[in-house]
């Protein structure tokens, strides 16, 4: 197998841009660093902040040459569509109001797309988006990023084998605390909480977009029916803050969903329970690496990324060899130094070179 299938093909690495994750903000480290992971993406430019001049001192800093250094996501995709090298495709990790018209000016000039989620703040504009990517036939890439964990991939495999047998019931909880103080101090004008900004429901555009797609990807199922609440735990709140539904499925299957932000001290609890006929799954976020197994009748069983029992579709998406659990090229990566003192810019720029 190639150590890159991508400079097989195309003889090169994939040009990215990112466009969000500036200085300060949550997940932009996290897609820079993981498109880097397989070395098959090159992030030539970006955009970083609405704020151009903010923006171009980020670009500046994360080291994009300097033609390639724009004041804004129009530019960026104006020149870079008519640059001989111009990007592939772009990441958009934006606040989400932006990600439609990031996404289809984007499909509009030919780029593919890597978008967060949630897709869009409304439903009319996420149909819209899927039937330009339909007429343009370019790849929109939603990052729930969950559906990535080889366990997750191996409890979807497990169903689609038939180890579960029908799936009669489904659990799902995303449960996390970081917005149970209600004495925290947010940033002023802080676009989560701004409906018009993050969206209708705070907390389903969040989390409830990543429990929702959790359940359908691990069981391949529709939800048919909800019964819900969804409101505001937190007093002076404006935003919806926790969400409950029982579900039901196409098939007929029965489920619980429970997501909310305001759990006092608990970090990022995303936990699914599925079980059908034959047996039951279980998986948790917080402990990544085990996926629960309970046959009807028989012991339990724990599996492991690339461990015994690992199904192709989990093995594809594994990078790991089995004991070396998710935090181990993490950690390889802090041993990694600062430039020492004679490659530093300063000394360059003062000719201090040996
Ligand atoms: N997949 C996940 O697990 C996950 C986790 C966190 C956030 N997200 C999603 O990522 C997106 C960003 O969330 P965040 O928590 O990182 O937000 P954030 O506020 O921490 O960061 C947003 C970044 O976008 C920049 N920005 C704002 N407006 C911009 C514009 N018009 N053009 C270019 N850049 C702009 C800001 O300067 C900032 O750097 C949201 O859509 C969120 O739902 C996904």
């Amino acid at each position: 197998m190639s150590l890159n299938p991508v400079i097989d093909m195309l003889g090169r690495r994939l040009r990215l841009a990112v466009i969000g994750g500036g200085t300060g903000s949550f997940i932009g480290a996290m897609h820079r660093q993981s498109a880097r992971r397989d070395d098959r993406y090159q992030i030539v430019t970006g955009i970083f902040s609405s704020d151009p001049a903010k923006s171009k001192k980020d670009a500046s800093e994360l080291g994009f040459e300097s033609d390639r250094i724009y004041s804004s996501v129009k530019e960026l995709y104006e020149k870079e569509s008519s640059r001989k090298d111009g990007i592939d495709a772009v990441a958009i990790m934006t606040p989400n109001d932006s990600h439609f018209d990031y996404s289809m000016w984007a499909l509009e000039r030919g780029i593919d797309v890597i978008c967060d989620k949630p897709m869009t703040n409304t439903l009319e504009e996420a149909e819209a988006l899927h039937k330009k990517v339909q007429e343009t036939g370019l790849v929109f890439c939603l990052t729930h990023n969950y559906t990535g964990y080889p366990m997750v991939r191996q409890a979807k495999a497990m169903v689609e084998a038939g180890e579960l047998g029908t799936i009669r019931l489904v659990q799902v909880e995303y449960v996390q605390g970081g917005k149970a103080d209600e004495n925290k101090v947010f940033p002023a004008g802080y676009w989560k909480f701004d409906p018009a900004r993050g969206g209708p429901s705070l907390v389903m555009g969040d989390i409830g977009s990543h429990a929702h797609n959790l359940t359908r990807f691990i069981t391949g199922l529709e939800v048919d029916e909800v019964s819900a609440e969804i409101g505001t735990i937190v007093p002076n709140r404006r935003v919806h803050d926790f969400g409950g539904a029982m579900l039901r499925f196409n098939n007929g299957a029965r489920g619980s969903f429970w997501v909310t932000q305001a759990a006092a001290g608990v970090e990022n609890c995303l936990r699914i329970r599925v079980s059908g006929t034959k047996g039951s799954l279980e998986w948790m976020q917080e402990i990544p690496q085990a996926l629960t197994f309970k046959p009807l009748g028989a012991p339990s069983e724990n599996r492991t990324p690339n461990g015994p029992g690992t199904l192709p579709l989990s093995a594809r998406c594994t990078r790991l060899v089995a004991g070396h659990p998710e935090g181990f090229p993490m950690a390889l990566q802090i041993f990694i130094p600062m430039p020492p003192k004679r490659l530093r810019r300063d000394v360059l720029a003062n000719k201090q070179t040996r």
